[in-house]
């Protein structure tokens, strides 16, 4: 039975039952709508609308329908419900009879829809800080373990300046904590209750939607009922967050899939994330890595998906925010999967340190250095970078690095260089100078790390 045939004299055509039925996404939220429909008759009760007798009938109902819900939805999917809250409503009346048709008064599924996401959102988002925080930590032990490893650092994909593992390691701990503060802070905004808003008009009954809130574990009520039941904000915050840290995930397999090159050989990933070529005995294909990166491309679209549906839709409630689900669930599902996938695969890299130091030690990493070393002799900067340049392009005729060029070279271009350019050029030097906050140096390196563990609370 629908919940609206009143009115109608003709039944709906099959396609359009069809087409118009959310049932086959949004049994997902079942539990949820069970919670909210056991608070809303609990607010019936206090406003009178139920006696203490019925409220309790319609709880231990609602309850054992919760009991009975199982891992495998298929009896919800088969029954021809139009969306899950007729499933729930139609269940109740098949338990209780009449007293189960009370349960909608005062309330819409326009207001229950967005309870019921809500909260879904609010479950998913606490598994999500978790899996952030995981793969947090997991950075920081793989940088603690790699902490002495030198390796190239790179800017347009140029070795640029030496690094260390754990130091890049750390950059991935930067963008995850950027992650949860965002994630955090949109949680802030959704945790306002729209229950009791009904249709769009708020509800004509007495109902403290206050204490309503409350007791489903929000921060307070909504203030508007024509906002509540239009406002999809925290659907599009929530797709913007996934989208940026998916981002984030997309480079940091962009980065393992080129150090596990055969040209750069920095890593080697194991074998239980790797999959093998049906045609090529020798392959060993990063496709965790590879799949991370693609489904970056999916949250995008459901980002843009979402935003393109509510642009221009007017005030409040239209069907068209039926579209907003899909996308949603699918992408909190699939970037709660690639963060614990990525700390899977990060858990079991080997790390080729000899690979890493020479590639480092190529590649003139160091020309900033000798430009350095001749401004603390008081030569401008410009002037330095240009006899350092020069000196690089002497170091590629005579096919050596900057550190095997004889002094008699140096002096060829600066008479201030002395046997001591030697020790200030080499890779540790490079790195120890680096002292600053946020600075390569392994102390400050180590520093951090330190800091990382007490926050993460590993130590
Ligand atoms: N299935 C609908 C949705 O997902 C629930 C709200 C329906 N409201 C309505 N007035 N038809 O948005």
């Amino acid at each position: 039975m629908t919940l609206w045939g009143g009115r109608f004299l003709e039944k709906s055509n099959q396609l359009f039952k069809k087409f118009n039925t959310s049932l086959l996404f949004d049994y997902i939220l079942v539990k949820e709508d069970i919670i909210a429909s056991i608070a809303w008759s609990k607010a019936l009760m206090k406003s009178n609308i139920l006696t203490k007798k019925e409220q309790e009938k319609i709880q231990t109902a609602l309850f054992l329908l919760l009991s009975e819900i199982k891992n495998d939805k298929k009896d919800i999917l088969m029954s021809g419900s139009e969306d899950i809250h007729s499933w729930v409503e139609s269940r109740l009346i098949d338990q209780i009879g009449d007293l189960g048709k009370k349960l909608h008064t005062g309330r819409s599924r326009n207001d229950q829809i967005t309870t019921d996401l809500k909260l879904w959102c609010k479950k998913k988002i606490s598994l999500l800080l978790k899996n952030i925080l995981a793969l947090q930590k997991t950075f920081v032990l793989i940088a603690e373990h790699n902490y002495n490893v030198i390796m190239p650092g790179y800017t347009h994909l140029q070795r640029a300046q030496p690094i260390t593992f754990a130091y890049w390691c750390l950059a991935y701990v930067e963008m995850l904590r950027r992650d949860v503060g965002r994630l955090e802070d949109a949680e802030k905004r959704l945790n306002t209750s729209p229950l009791g808003s009904g249709a769009l008009a708020g509800t004509a009954w007495n109902i403290d939607r206050e204490e309503l809130a409350k007791s489903m574990g929000f921060a307070s009520a909504t203030r508007n009922g024509l906002d509540s039941v239009s406002d999809r904000d925290y659907v599009i915050e929530l797709l913007s967050v996934a989208s940026i840290s998916m981002m984030h995930l997309s480079r940091f397999s962009e980065d393992l899939i080129f150090f596990n090159s055969g040209e750069a050989n920095f890593i080697e990933l194991s074998d239980n994330i790797t999959s093998g070529s049906s045609l090529m005995p020798q392959k060993k294909n990063p496709d965790a890595l590879e799949l991370i990166r693609g489904k970056c491309g999916r949250v995008y679209g459901s980002l843009f998906s979402i935003l393109t549906i509510l642009k221009s839709l007017p005030l409040s409630y239209n069907k068209d925010m039926q579209e907003d689900k899909e996308g949603l669930f699918d992408t909190l599902q699939n970037w709660n999967i690639c963060l614990c996938m990525a700390a899977l695969i990060l858990k079991n890299i080997k790390i080729n340190r000899i690979s890493c130091k020479k590639a480092a030690e190529k590649g003139y990493s160091n020309a900033t250095e000798i430009a350095d070393y001749l401004v603390k002799k008081g030569v401008t900067f410009r002037e330095a970078h240009n006899i350092a340049g020069r000196l690089v392009l002497q170091a590629i005729n005579e096919k050596k690095s900057l550190n095997n060029l004889n002094l008699s070279t140096f002096k060829l271009y600066s008479n201030l260089f002395e046997e001591n350019i030697y020790e200030n050029i080499t890779l540790e030097a490079c790195l120890t100078k680096r002292i600053s906050k946020g600075g390569v140096a392994p102390e400050q390196v180590h520093q951090e790390i330190i800091k990382a563990k007490k926050r993460l609370h590993i130590i």
